[in-house]
């Protein structure tokens, strides 16, 4: 079988380098993110970042908000080096567990969350998996705590979403034109060209980009028992979904 992309080391490195290029949203997601925290006054205690990566966003966290603590789950060893090296100033106040989201990871939580986040990472969970994980979140949560998913969602009309899919495409285009891209990063992003552009419409498995509505989503975070439910941000492809676990 296949390796799966993420777990290349010269894919997280790539990706790394150009993230903010790459996601034409990357910075504005997270300050959406760091905003919402600071609204729902969940920025003292435990956060973890589903699908952390690099540790971008986390690291924005740890220095925004001193009195917390992180834990980073992600299913690349690859992309946790690299978090662990960004974060080396912060290795009292974070940890690192190689895991996959869509496995029972609540093992991992040493304490009730005060929030979960996560940023581009969710998609990759195909619809079953995602409602598993939203559940789990549920349960990892303090009462009071939020979940913070900043992620690729699709529209509802297919028109729409495939204006947007074609957009993103063409931007990624002229990043690897222009060589902005490492050349683990350019084979990636004509995969999700190929994926999203070329194979529009096709059925998704996990893995690929499993682009659901938000209005799907957030009825997960309900059944989940997340209240509060919405979208705090959104623009183009990308949107915040938010839930609360009641207190
Ligand atoms: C596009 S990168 C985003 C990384 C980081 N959240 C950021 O925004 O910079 C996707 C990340 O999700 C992780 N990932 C993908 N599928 C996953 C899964 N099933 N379980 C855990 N992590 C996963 C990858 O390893 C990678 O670190």
């Amino acid at each position: 079988m296949a390796e799966y992309r993420w777990n290349q080391s010269e894919l997280a490195a790539g990706y790394d380098a150009g993230a903010t290029l790459v996601h034409p949203h990357y910075l504005e997601v997270q300050d959406a993110i760091l905003a919402e925290m600071g609204q729902e006054r969940v920025t003292v205690g435990l956060i973890v970042d589903l699908g952390g990566g690099s540790g971008r966003l986390i690291e924005r966290v740890l220095e925004k908000f001193p009195d917390t603590t992180a834990i980073i789950i992600d299913q690349s060893q690859a992309f946790l080096d690299l978090a662990a090296y960004r974060l080396e100033r912060f290795s009292d106040r974070v940890s690192f567990a190689c895991r996959r989201l869509q496995d029972d990871w609540g093992d991992v939580i040493t304490e009730p969350a005060t929030a979960i986040v996560s940023m581009s990472a969710i998609h990759h969970l195909d619809l079953e998996e995602k409602r598993q994980c939203y559940q789990l979140c549920f349960n990892a949560l303090r009462p009071g705590g939020v979940l913070l998913n900043g992620d690729e969602v699709r529209p509802v009309s297919d028109a729409d979403y495939r204006e947007q899919v074609e957009r993103w495409a063409a931007h990624m285009q002229e990043l690897i034109d222009a060589q902005a891209v490492t050349p683990a990063m350019a084979d990636a992003l004509r995969g999700w060209r190929e994926r999203n552009v070329e194979q529009f419409g096709q059925p998704r498995v996990s893995g690929d980009d499993c682009h659901e509505t938000a209005a799907t989503q957030l009825a997960y975070f309900e059944s989940a028992g997340l209240r509060e439910t919405g979208v705090a941000w959104q623009r183009e492809l990308w949107t915040v979904l938010k839930g609360r676990r009641p207190v």
